[in-house]
């Protein structure tokens, strides 16, 4: 067995945080600790976490090579020591193809690098070789160094026990004596085991239209997911998966997959090489990128995630959902359960007004929501999105005695009050715009394109940092405010930051980000109750680092109960359903003119946080009694659906006529079914539905929300019945669902 010089051993790395807390004293099960060990005899890294082990070395040329990523091994199976790949033809010279954990782009290298730069004098070749290494209770830390060139980039390495989730990020710094300039900076490259038969999964959508999931083969070459609009966006989502084999399995399968935690331009690219090995490289999007550094300075990248598991994609799914609930929100590893939320945009939208309002409030309060949230159009001049976005005060044709009388209001009735914001915007024709018209993205003396009639402010520039964070601090200083609804509606054009010289504007890709995490963390530390959604025009900035800064995120503008099936499935492969925001609004509906049953949109809206967007003061009162049996059944479930395990039965993708989702409470005491038959198939009965991950010999009685099993079903049964067996349902006609609830009986 190696020598292990250095072991940190944590159960609950990032709360605990602490060397005294070892596997045993923590209590985790076995597999559930974490630990680092550096074998000094063959210069190899190992981290062992939740049933993982991943393992790197240092090799004969000094660079840091990957070694293994997969199930986890046994203590004494030995890894390494690291050997480059050999390598048959000048054309690809030893060194050229190593996996290396981080490389520069300098020497023999042909592998897409991590970092490339350039300094002042036109020198462009940087060769990282291993320095020095520590580990502490944040994870282990590497220092690689050019020695020559006098640049060193430190990696850092998180570890989380539970999940086997591993956060990866570096630090350029230029200890040269002149400046520097960042072409490129990847956060990590993840390397694969060679193999050609590697398929990637990714998500992939539109305005109301986001969240598909498409799958590829990989194959030699590139395959490039990207956002180069500034912020996350929703062509591509920072995540991907990629499976070996290419059966795509809920519950079998190896899985690698991962996430980055960055809300600007970014790009993460997989490539297979000339010989078969598979890399994956996150990090700050190289287009249009560009950072300078002079002396003494560093750049830090965002973190890129990344998690394997061997139980197919289910199960890289729950690995994901869990590290982002126990580790990455801002209230982890217990955040608050989502409440019931009414939104006024879908019945009102810019038309608001405080008696309108005030009915509106005291109508969902009677329904059981727990949250109002007024929409856009309280602020400024704003009666469209033509005018007003930028000025953050109060509209007093609308409201003449400002926010109090509807805050009071809907205290009264016992809900917590939340308001929509679109910080980082301005409306040509607004009075902060008539002020400082150089506050926006812009290049000198060209167009300022518009979208949806406004202009990205510049919120690199301290001065506006500041003034969004005035505006935000002063709103919620002032008035009684549980919840902000932040809004981003549009991309990027023409980024530039005339006031900077001309190699600092590219800056702005990271710096803007900064800020706005700034803001973000700084507003959370003042204002400690209130909690925040991120949505942008629905789904486009929805990754790992807004989320840790927010508490729940909107996927979508569509509102249709049927594409939302698909939208949410989508969503689920990367983000738990505990951030997951679902209204159930009119029939028909806006995006499609759809007509859907009252019970169809609850159901759909029920799969995550349920939230209410419809014209309520027009519902009947059967209508009102539909939405109070929901959302009081909710309420029973939603511990179960938010935070529990989620299971996907059948997929909705590609418009598939059915979907199905099972979701187990974190105790194993409940499981909750929601099945849907968006067409009627002829006569052919709804397919067998398997429940999964429920204690085979406890015994569970089941109930329905809506929705009936076929005659014959027990009403009490085994976990082994539920799984093996499965159930039927009673659905046939277009737009049916079922909802039903499973109870563990005795202990
Ligand atoms: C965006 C949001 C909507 C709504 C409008 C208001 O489109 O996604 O939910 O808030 O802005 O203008």
């Amino acid at each position: 067995m190696s020598k292990a010089v250095a072991v940190l051993a944590l159960g609950v790395w990032s709360v605990c945080g602490s060397l005294s807390i070892d596997a045993k004293s923590a209590k985790p099960q076995a597999q559930q600790a974490a630990s680092i060990h550096y074998d000094e005899a063959h210069r190899v890294f190992r981290i062992d976490a939740g049933k993982i082990t991943y393992a790197f070395g240092v090799n004969g040329d000094g660079a840091l090579q990957t070694l293994y990523w997969g199930s986890r091994l046994a203590q004494d199976d030995p890894v390494g020591p690291a050997v480059p790949p050999k390598s048959w033809s000048s054309f690809d010279s030893i060194g050229a193809n190593t996996p290396q954990e981080y490389a520069g782009w300098g020497g023999p290298i042909t592998v897409m690098p991590d970092l490339k730069l350039h300094f002042a004098d036109g020198n462009r070749d940087l060769i990282l070789r291993y320095d020095s290494y520590k580990i502490d209770k944040d994870g282990l830390h590497i220092s690689l160094r050019d020695a020559k060139a006098n640049v060193t980039v430190g990696l850092r390495y998180t570890v989380d026990g539970d999940t086997g989730i591993v956060g990866r990020s570096a630090r350029i710094e230029n200890h040269a004596t002149q400046a520097l300039t960042i072409d490129s900076a990847a956060a990590a490259s993840w390397n694969l085991p060679p193999a050609t038969d590697y398929s990637l999964r990714y998500l992939t959508g539109t305005w109301a239209s986001e969240w598909h999931v498409r799958t590829r083969q990989v194959t030699p070459g590139a395959t490039v997911l990207e956002s180069r609009r500034g912020s996350t966006g929703d062509e591509n989502n920072p995540w991907f998966a990629i499976e070996r084999g290419g059966a795509w399995n809920e519950s079998h399968g190896r899985v690698w997959f991962g996430a980055l935690a960055w809300s600007g331009s970014w790009s993460i690219r997989i490539d297979q090489d000339v010989l078969n090995q598979v890399r994956v490289t996150g990090g700050y999007n190289p287009f249009d990128f560009s950072y300078r550094l002079k002396p003494g300075e560093a750049l830090d990248t965002p973190v890129f995630y990344a998690g394997y598991t061997d139980a197919g994609i289910g199960e890289a799914s729950r690995l994901m959902h869990q590290f982002e609930t126990t580790r990455v929100l801002p209230q982890a590893p217990r955040p608050k359960l989502r409440p019931v939320l009414y939104n006024s945009w879908e019945a009102t939208e810019f038309k608001v007004n405080e008696p309108e309002q005030e009915r509106l409030a005291e109508k969902a309060a009677k329904l059981g929501v727990e949250r109002f949230v007024i929409d856009d159009g309280w602020f400024g001049a704003r009666n469209s999105d033509h005018a007003g976005l930028g000025d953050w005060t109060v509209n007093r044709e609308k409201f003449p005695n400002g926010l109090k009388p509807l805050i009071d209001k809907v205290h009264g009735l016992g809900m917590s009050f939340g308001i929509w914001v679109e910080p980082e915007m301005v409306n040509p024709d607004s009075d902060l715009y008539r002020k400082h018209p150089d506050w926006v993205l812009n290049f000198e003396g060209r167009q300022r394109t518009e979208g949806r009639n406004q202009l990205v402010l510049n919120l690199a520039r301290d001065d506006v940092r500041d003034y969004v964070f005035d505006a935000l601090d002063q709103l919620l200083s002032k008035n009684d405010i549980q919840f902000l609804k932040w809004d981003y509606n549009r991309n990027w054009t023409e980024p530039g930051w005339p006031q900077l010289s001309p190699e600092e504007q590219q800056k702005v890709y990271v710096v803007y980000v900064q800020h706005l995490y700034d803001i973000l963390r700084r507003l959370r530390e003042r204002h400690p109750g209130v909690e925040i959604e991120s949505c942008s025009g629905g789904g486009a900035r929805v990754d790992l680092g807004i989320m840790g800064l927010t508490d729940e995120v909107w996927p979508s503008d569509n509102t249709d109960p049927s594409d939302r099936l698909s939208i949410q499935d989508g969503f689920s492969y990367a983000y738990a359903p505990a951030v997951m925001m679902s209204w159930v609004t009119g029939s028909p509906n806006w995006v499609n003119e759809r007509q859907s049953s009252l019970d169809f949109r609850f159901l759909s809206s029920m799969q995550g946080g349920l939230g209410i967007g419809a014209k309520i003061l027009e519902w009947t009162s059967a209508e009102d009694a539909t939405a109070q049996h929901y959302i009081a059944a909710y309420k029973d479930i939603r511990a179960t659906v938010q935070q529990g395990r989620l299971y996907r039965l059948l997929s909705p993708q590609e418009r598939a006529p059915y979907s199905a989702t099972e979701s187990v409470a974190a105790d194993g005491a409940q499981a909750v079914l929601f099945a849907f038959l968006r067409q009627g198939q002829e006569a052919q009965a709804y397919p067998t539905l398997y429940l999964q991950g429920l204690d085979p010999n406890a015994r569970y009685r089941y109930r329905s929300i809506h929705g009936e099993a076929m005659p014959g079903t027990p009403a009490v049964a085994s976990g082994a019945y539920w799984m093996s067996h499965g159930i039927d349902l009673k659905l046939r006609s277009d737009l049916d669902a079922a909802g039903l609830v499973f109870e563990r009986v005795g202990s």
